[in-house]
């Protein structure tokens, strides 16, 4: 494996949760990173860590604009693609942007990062793209039909990201990320996470609400592990591991009671009053599926991956950091 710690990268998305931990990661690694991003849901205080280094460049910009997309990847050598409209509420309200972000300004960014011959696209694809499949655990090659508009864009980016392959030959890698949780996942807004609104309602004494009765679970996977995953997509030399896709998960499910349970343990050591908050439970969300749990066996084999973090690891992390940064 060659690791080169002065590659030219671009990231999408770069000012989000996800989108800003790899730009500081990729920094801190020595890399130089260029960031765009419109500010939708993503801030600028999430890459106060990033903005006064001389290798960090900012580019506001739209994906959905092919000109932004071009002068963003000029020079790159690797594309990591997380802007996205994410959320499936915010889709099944507003199908149309959610399209023209996710699947028009995917595939813009898919021609200007071949126009530009970038080395590889690495993109954020998603566990919803699992839509109606029941099997457990799920495997890369086994999907279903999707459960709404946002999994129907996450789905349309891995069959564009194949064909570009092929046709083109530019070198793909769909993520599909598991439930990502961890510091810099905003709170706030209607469509925030289920984990940083939970948090943000238990450190304000409040009732979170649980949709469903909280038997629900899911594979909770923790940035730190997303990271992994992505750096090792990047350097990766095997030729049979890149134009595939990947689950990107920790490989365990926990149900939202774990989740509360785990979630009232860590933060009652920073406010004991919180022991005491009980949560309310409501009906289940249109388009959720009862259970998630990923294989991660493909990532193993062919991309070496060994996440570090457990649900449990992470969230005492996450809790100390909403902590110190919102409260
Ligand atoms: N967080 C998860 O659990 C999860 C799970 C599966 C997939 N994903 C995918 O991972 C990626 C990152 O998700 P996140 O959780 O960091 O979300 P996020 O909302 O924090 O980040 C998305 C970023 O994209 C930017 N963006 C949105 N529209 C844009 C546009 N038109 N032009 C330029 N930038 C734009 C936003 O401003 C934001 O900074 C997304 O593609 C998402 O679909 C996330």
């Amino acid at each position: 494996m060659t690791e080169g710690t002065n590659n030219k990268i671009l990231i999408t998305g770069g000012a989000g949760f996800i989108g800003s931990n790899l730009c500081e990661y990729f920094l801190s690694k020595g890399h130089e990173v260029t960031c765009l991003d419109n500010f939708a849901t993503g801030h600028k205080h999430n890459l106060a860590n990033c903005i006064d280094n001389p290798k960090f460049t900012l580019i506001e910009g739209d994906i959905r604009n092919a000109a932004d997309c071009e002068k963003a990847v000029k020079d790159k050598d690797f594309v990591f693609h997380q802007a996205a409209l994410g959320s499936v509420p915010r889709s099944i309200n507003d199908p149309v942007t959610t399209n023209d972000v996710n699947v028009s300004g995917f595939l813009n960014m898919l021609v200007a990062s071949r126009d530009a011959k970038v080395k590889r696209f690495i993109y954020a694809a998603s566990s919803s793209t699992y839509g109606d499949s029941e099997g457990l655990p799920k495997v890369e090659a086994v999907i279903g039909k999707p459960l709404s508009p946002y999994a129907i864009t996450k789905y349309v980016n891995e069959l564009y990201a194949e064909i570009f392959s092929k046709t083109y030959g530019i070198e793909t890698i769909g993520l599909r990320y598991f439930n990502v949780f961890g510091r810099k996942q905003d709170p706030n807004g209607a469509y925030a996470a289920v984990i940083p609104k939970f948090v943000m309602q238990l450190m304000q004494l409040e009732s979170p609400k649980i949709n469903g009765d909280g038997n629900y679970s899911r594979d909770f996977t923790y940035i730190d592990n997303v990271i992994q995953m992505n750096e090792l997509a990047m350097n990766t030399t095997n030729s049979a591991a890149v134009n595939t896709v990947y689950n990107t998960a920790f490989g365990d499910r926990n149900t939202l009671n774990d989740l509360m349970r785990y979630l009232k343990e860590f933060l009652s050591k920073y406010n004991p009053e919180i022991a005491n908050v009980v949560p309310e439970y409501g009906p289940n969300r249109a388009g959720d599926i009862p259970h998630s749990l990923a294989s991660i066996n493909k990532a193993k084999e062919l991309l070496g991956y060994d996440p570090q973090f457990s649900l449990q690891d992470g969230l005492q992390e996450a809790v100390a950091w909403y902590w110190d940064n919102l409260k």
